[in-house]
């Protein structure tokens, strides 16, 4: 299956690098991402709208792929033909190992002219200034540890919005009994990994996700807290249809929509996709938090990288720099995204009860100490480090290794990344 989605990606970035020399002119951005999904499209034109009210032109680079694996695979190859484009959309460690290279525009002129430094919290800053420079512009803080409902199922089937493992458990047994898919999940390596953000949270607690995926300690990589983690993936794979193997993340996330699944383990982009759908929070869905991490947030936010186009910022990198951080934008934008703004300053008036949830759970989680980067969305380790664990987390749910096994090959993959 992999050899199959590197020919099709190898197409697609053959097609795109040159297309993408074809179609930016001068006085459009050029902007390369992921936001393909219905609701992830209804967000990216929020931005797309703002611009050309300013003039600016958009040429649209969509690669689509959850997660940004494929996107930073068109995006090498873009760089490697001398032709970046104008802006792209990244995460975490993405940003650092592009800033690193020289790839990127110092920023710092918008930046300081807007007070960046004064509204946007230290943990994005971390990804977002290298050396005193602004690198690029952050749009958002999803996510991860979430859990998403169908409110008509878990009422049909007298389940309660589960507080601890052993609650969820019992709701998934509940709902495999009524014959109903107890969980919506796609079968991809960073949708698997997703999932682990938040079970290896709920068994090691918060000082052991991060030694474990920030400081990459082999002693809590290979502790019996993973090996429980492990187990517990044992668990979810046993709650997921048959044909989960290879479906787009916004697919599950349309049975939870519909009622065919119960719940979906992702990130809050998938709130966007009920928004999208017209459904409301409380009434048709329900959000919370994974059982057991209800006071942890695992964070990946979306940023935009503005590609050196010749030594100087371009006055549409410019614009669109600070059209990403206006407090208007920052409030439309992720209203409909399903993430919660960038800078701190943005009333929550406009959000809906889990945008006001999320972002509550944000300024608490970061206020105690709680708020740690995701490891599947490039905010704990490198890049090198977070495929290889992903490696280990699907070949897992797939069968190929037990827990115990599973952890050991999870010690030596993170060894031999490093
Ligand atoms: C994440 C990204 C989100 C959404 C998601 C699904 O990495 O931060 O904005 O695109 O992938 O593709």
């Amino acid at each position: 299956m992999r050899s199959f989605l590197k020919t099709k990606t190898a197409i697609a970035v053959a097609l795109t690098v040159t297309a993408g020399a074809a179609h930016a002119d001068g006085h459009d951005v050029e902007v390369l991402h992921w936001w393909t999904s219905g609701g992830e499209a209804a967000a990216l034109n929020v931005l797309k709208e703002d611009l050309e009210s300013q003039g600016i032109g958009w040429t649209d680079m969509p690669v689509a792929g959850g997660g940004g694996e494929q996107a930073m695979t068109v995006l090498r190859a873009r760089v490697t033909a001398g032709n970046a484009p104008t802006a792209v959309q990244g995460l975490g460690f993405d940003i650092l190992d592009w800033a690193n290279q020289g790839a990127l525009a110092n920023l710092n002129d918008v930046a300081a002219a807007e007070g960046w430094d004064d509204v946007i919290p230290e943990a994005l800053q971390a990804f977002a200034k290298v050396d005193g420079a602004w690198v690029s512009a952050p749009v958002n803080v999803h996510s991860t540890n979430w859990v998403w409902a169908n409110k008509a199922v878990l009422d049909a089937n007298g389940i309660d919005v589960p507080e601890t493992w052993e609650d969820f458990v019992a709701a998934l047994d509940k709902l495999k009994a009524a014959g109903v898919t107890p969980i919506a999940h796609g079968g991809q390596a960073w949708q698997e990994a997703t999932v682990f953000d938040a079970v290896a949270m709920s068994t090691l607690g918060p000082d052991g996700y991060k030694a474990a995926f920030i400081d990459l300690d082999p002693e809590a990589l290979g502790s019996d807290a993973m090996k429980e983690a492990f187990e517990r993936m044992e668990v979810i794979r046993a709650n997921v249809d048959e044909n989960f193997s290879g479906r787009d993340w916004n697919l599950a996330t349309a049975m939870v929509i519909n009622g065919e699944a119960g719940f979906q383990m992702m990130g809050d982009w998938a709130k966007g996709e009920f928004l999208n759908a017209g459904k409301k929070p409380g009434e048709d869905f329900l959000c919370f938090r994974f059982p057991g991490t209800q006071d942890q947030v695992t964070f990946n936010a979306d940023q935009f990288m503005m590609f050196d186009q010749g030594g100087a910022v371009s006055k549409e990198q410019a614009a669109l720099a600070s059209a990403i951080l206006s407090p208007s934008f920052q409030s439309a934008f992720n209203v409909v995204k399903g993430s919660v703004p960038a800078r701190t300053d943005v009333s929550d008036e406009a959000f809906d009860d889990c945008g006001k949830k999320g972002m509550a759970d944000l300024a608490a989680a970061a206020a105690s100490g709680n708020l740690f980067g995701s490891m599947a969305h490039g905010h704990a380790n490198p890049a090198a480090v977070k495929n290889a664990m992903y490696d280990v987390i699907t070949a897992h749910f797939n069968g190929e290794f037990d827990s115990a096994e599973a952890v050991q090959e999870l010690v030596d993959a993170v060894e031999i990344a490093q």
